[in-house]
């Protein structure tokens, strides 16, 4: 009989544990989100989950990932954006994050009347998707702050059938949350530290928007995310990659701080090839028209980075 036999528990603590480390290397919010809620689902064979994110008196729907929607395209991920639940006991999340006691639901259309909440079919009656077992759990980070709320969907049994959440998801996928939440208060407060620099340019650019920021970061991390998956890099690197440019990106106009106004407000030569334009000086690009990663102009007439 060998020593090496490590059962089921030890495996999946030993997971949870190799997963918290690697989410506690990641930076950015967005990679944090997308890595947790790939690995819970991955833990609990769940074929969808969504994250919200606390802001105020609201839950904000922040990530989702659905293996039976968006495997070929993801046109219904429209279906989810933008949309706000207020914490209170009428909706599942609001539940959770009011009680902060995570919830097992075995089939969301066989809800007991006498509940405080109901299920909100609009989404499955717009998408054709049937919603049946959820696993939502309050993420709870130091000091007892709650900062956001996690629901798995449709647990599946090896037939790619929906079954209710096991016992070992209900215990594991909390424990592996404890830590998760930390990660995403750190990833959150990075995004933030990164706008406020931004508003700080802002002061010196009002061209500059935190959406702009955002939108060069998302953009740069997709084209990254393409780049390094046509020359067959791993999923792993790939994601780190991702979570490194996309805050690089994000800080790529900060530098104009402390940049003469007599270049920064110099729009007038800004287009021509023989004087490089004032805003590729500060994004560090010496020449658009040379860059692999376009020869368009943006909203500003001569970022290479897209808008
Ligand atoms: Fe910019």
């Amino acid at each position: 009989m060998g020593d090496d036999y490590t059962s089921p528990q030890d495996n999946a603590i030993l997971t949870i544990l190799r997963t918290s480390e690697e989410v506690n290397n990641l930076k950015d919010v967005d990679t944090i989100l997308d890595k947790i809620l790939f690995e819970s689902r991955s833990l609990s064979n769940a074929d969808a989950g969504s994250i919200f994110l606390v802001d105020k008196n609201s839950l904000i729907f922040s990530y989702v990932q659905n293996d039976t929607l968006f495997k070929g395209e993801s046109a219904n991920a429209a279906l989810y954006q933008n949309f706000a639940i207020p914490i209170s006991e009428q909706s599942i999340v609001g539940y959770v994050a009011k009680t902060r006691q995570a919830l097992t639901i075995d089939d969301a259309y066989e809800l007991d009347v006498t509940l405080p909440f109901s299920f909100n079919k609009s989404f499955d009656e717009k998408s054709g998707y049937r919603t049946t077992s959820m696993l939502t759990i309050p993420l709870i980070a130091q000091e007892s702050r709650l900062v956001g709320v996690m629901q798995l969907i449709n647990a599946k049994n090896d037939m790619g059938q929906s079954v209710p959440f096991s016992e070992e998801a209900k215990t594991y996928i909390p424990l592996f949350c404890n830590n998760a939440s930390v990660a995403i208060e750190r990833g959150i407060m990075n995004r933030e530290l990164i706008l406020r620099m931004m508003q700080m340019a802002e002061l010196r650019d009002p061209t500059e928007t935190g959406a702009h920021v955002q939108r060069v970061g998302a953009f740069c991390a997709e084209i990254y995310g393409t780049w390094a998956s046509r020359r067959k890099y791993s999923a792993k690197e790939i994601k780190r990659g991702r979570d490194n440019l996309r805050l690089a990106a994000m800080l790529h106009d900060v530098g104009k701080v402390g940049i003469s106004d007599t270049i920064l407000k110099n729009r007038a030569n800004s287009t021509t090839r023989s004087s490089p334009p004032s805003r590729c000086i500060r994004s560090g690009v010496r020449d658009c028209s040379k860059s692999d990663l376009g020869t368009g102009q943006d909203e500003h007439g001569n970022c290479p980075v897209p808008p």
